[in-house]
């Protein structure tokens, strides 16, 4: 219907806005593409140095992501929410004004899980965390954060975002196609290295 086609534009334009870029230039922290991994996310503004910028983003890159879901959910219901979510999801990931090159959605994921069904968000942030506790590598602690959300969901529900958070699941690795790469090479680097 005409109202969950304008929560999916809404959750898009939300997610597009790419809050580690725009920190990074407030801030004069440089440009991304020519940090590390080229990335416009937290991991990657962590890179050039300041935890505060990439503090910022994450919490930024989350919040756009919790505040789309929520805001639909108010507006318009549970099904406008899970749409708003997923397309602040792919707004981040593909953004128009980046000319779609944007970044991995991990933020957004955890922000948007969070704000859907706060249970299964919590625990995919305690399985990022676990995985960066022991690893040091966000990247696998993203991959692994995703993976487990559909499992959290065949746990303890609600089943209706079963879906979602399979695809979610399944963008959220193909967004990691390089760091997988680098992964099994054994070059990636840890949290906070170059
Ligand atoms: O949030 C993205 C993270 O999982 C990996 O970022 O910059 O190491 O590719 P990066």
């Amino acid at each position: 219907s005409t109202i969950l086609i304008l929560w999916a534009v809404i959750g898009y334009v939300m997610g597009s806005i790419p809050f580690g870029m725009v920190l990074a230039r407030l801030m004069n922290l440089g440009n991304l593409r020519e940090i590390g991994s080229g990335n416009i996310g937290a991991t990657n503004v962590l890179r050039t140095g300041n935890k505060l910028a990439a503090f910022g983003t994450l919490v930024l890159d989350g919040g756009k992501g919790a505040v789309a879901v929520l805001l639909a959910r108010l507006l318009a219901g549970e099904d406008a929410a899970q749409l708003a979510g997923l397309m602040a999801f792919v707004g981040h990931c593909y953004p128009v004004w980046l000319g779609f090159k944007g970044g991995k959605g991990v933020a957004t994921f955890l922000g948007l899980m969070l704000a859907l069904a706060f249970p299964v968000g919590a625990l995919c942030c305690l399985a990022w965390l676990v995985t960066a506790v022991i690893t040091r590598i966000s990247s696998l602690s993203a991959i692994v954060a995703a993976a487990t959300s559909t499992f959290w969901v065949v746990f303890i529900g609600p089943g209706a975002i079963f879906l979602l958070s399979a695809i979610l699941t399944l963008l959220v690795f193909w967004r990691h196609r390089e760091n997988i790469a680098r992964l099994r090479d054994g070059t990636e680097p840890k949290i906070g290295q170059k």
